[in-house]
């Protein structure tokens, strides 16, 4: 393995790289990553550095990681409505956490560049036709042609320039008063405003509404950006590995290299091979990283991972995102806790219970079990209270929009009212309503 001092951005070239397109043609790739290494950074370096600090928060139980949005962006999904409802279920779910939980809440989308995926099979196979897989519209399109299914460079560019226009929207939403905290109750969605979790949650934005007015009453100033504003980071699987070098840039207050695609990357479960080529490259990137832990995990692999990637022990850089499906969690999740104390790693432990709990129902739909997620998340809480170790954060696929894609949860969606609204294109997500019940549930853990 390289080790830190030959470390350049495209020094994971000299790794193995899986998970990558097979471009039919190079030389229209090099012209892409040639334009994108021109381009403005969609973020920037001290914007990285905050989110790492306050992540050094969540390795001590100071603050929560609330990380969430769609398993696969879609371009068609652009749009001011679908980046509204996204980002006000996040607003919902972070003001529950805060003012039930009592805990501050680093909120980190999934969102504005979540455009790549990693299949588990190359090619699909549909009535005896077999075309390349669906790799995210970064890379192709989902509609089941040849032609469609042809991975094209321009999609990169054209992912940049969505990514770009998320946050632009982001930026203007978060700091020009639509999540300012006199509007707690706006955020409720349509949808949910009449069912049990969005009574729930107006009875908590009216509390922090007579909060803020009393504040006002007795001269306290609520014209402050505590109030005001707020912060959301975005965040997406580092899996492109031109795309993200053509992103990374030297900060010149510091000389240190960031990939300026997003705040925070991560590697999935399929990528982070100690000696690929993955690894490589986050090692020398000074953002926060994640990275996704599966069931079928080996120790030592993941002590070389935490060492590779986090050499100097600093808190906030390394967030380990376990997934281990509900089956597994209390068995093998122990043993990783125990063995991260005993080395004293700093580490934010977040919980994704979503990935290892996707299941197909008869009808052949992909789905996962409201009953299963909280089970997880809940599971996750116990192993680190008994390990002495600090739950740390979730990490969702969730969506604003009244979809139907996850079974259970308050409205108590079954498997037959699946395809009433089942948008995604890639992995089943939780609605609006499932969220903010999962949000719930977390604020009575964390507060304990
Ligand atoms: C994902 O987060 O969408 C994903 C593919 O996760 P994992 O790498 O954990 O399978
Ligand atoms: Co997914």
């Amino acid at each position: 393995m390289a080790n830190q001092a030959e470390w350049n951005k495209s020094s994971w070239k000299n790794f193995t790289a899986l998970q990558q397109p097979n471009w039919p043609n190079d030389e229209e790739v090099k012209k892409v990553l040639d334009n994108l290494a021109t381009l403005p950074p969609l973020v920037f370096a001290g914007e990285i550095r905050s989110l790492k600090e306050l992540l050094a928060k969540a390795v001590t139980g100071d603050a929560f990681l609330l990380q969430g949005g769609d398993c696969s962006e879609n371009f068609s999904q652009v749009t001011a409505p679908k980046i509204r409802e996204t980002l006000k279920v996040l607003l919902q779910m972070a003001i529950v956490l805060t003012y039930a939980g009592g805990k501050p809440v680093i909120k980190v989308g999934r969102i504005a560049g979540q455009f790549a995926k990693p299949r588990s099979a190359d090619t699909e196979t549909i009535d005896g036709k077999t075309y390349p897989s669906y790799r995210g519209d970064m890379v192709n399109q989902a509609e089941f042609t040849e032609e469609a299914r042809v991975p094209n460079p321009k999609f990169m560019l054209k992912g940049y320039n969505m990514a770009a226009s998320t946050l632009n929207l982001l930026r203007a939403f978060t700091r020009g008063g639509y999540a300012a905290l006199h509007r707690v109750q706006a955020w409720n969605q349509e949808f949910v405003v009449q069912s049990p979790m969005g009574r729930s949650y107006n009875r908590l934005a009216k509390q922090i509404d007579h909060a803020i007015r009393f504040m006002n009453t007795i001269g306290i100033p609520t014209d402050i950006p505590q109030v005001n504003q707020t912060q959301l980071f975005t965040s997406h699987e580092a899996l492109l590995l031109g795309y993200e070098e053509a992103l990374t840039r030297n900060d010149s207050t510091t000389g240190d290299w960031y990939d300026c695609s997003a705040h925070m990357l991560w590697i999935g479960e399929r990528t982070r091979q100690v000696d690929g080529a993955h690894v490589e490259f986050l090692k020398g990137v000074h953002n926060p990283i994640g990275v996704k832990i599966g069931p079928t995990y080996d120790l030592e692999e993941i002590k070389r991972l935490i060492d590779a990637l986090n050499p100097e022990n600093e808190p906030g850089r390394l967030t380990l995102i376990t997934r281990l499906g509900l089956k597994n969690v209390e068995k093998v999740l122990p043993p990783l806790l125990r063995e991260a104390k005993r080395e004293g790693y700093n580490i934010v432990w977040s919980c994704d219970p979503m990935h290892a709990n996707t299941y197909t129902t008869e009808s052949g739909t992909k789905t996962r079990n409201f009953n299963d997620i909280f089970a997880e998340i809940t599971c996750f809480f116990e192993a680190h209270w008994s390990e002495g170790t600090t739950p740390g954060g979730v990490h969702l696929e969730m969506t604003g929009e009244n979809v139907t894609e996850c079974t259970g949860g308050a409205r108590n969606i079954i498997d037959e009212e699946l395809a009433n609204n089942y948008l995604t294109t890639c992995d089943p997500r939780l609605n609006a309503e499932q969220s903010l019940e999962v949000a719930f549930q977390i604020a009575e853990m964390i507060r304990s």
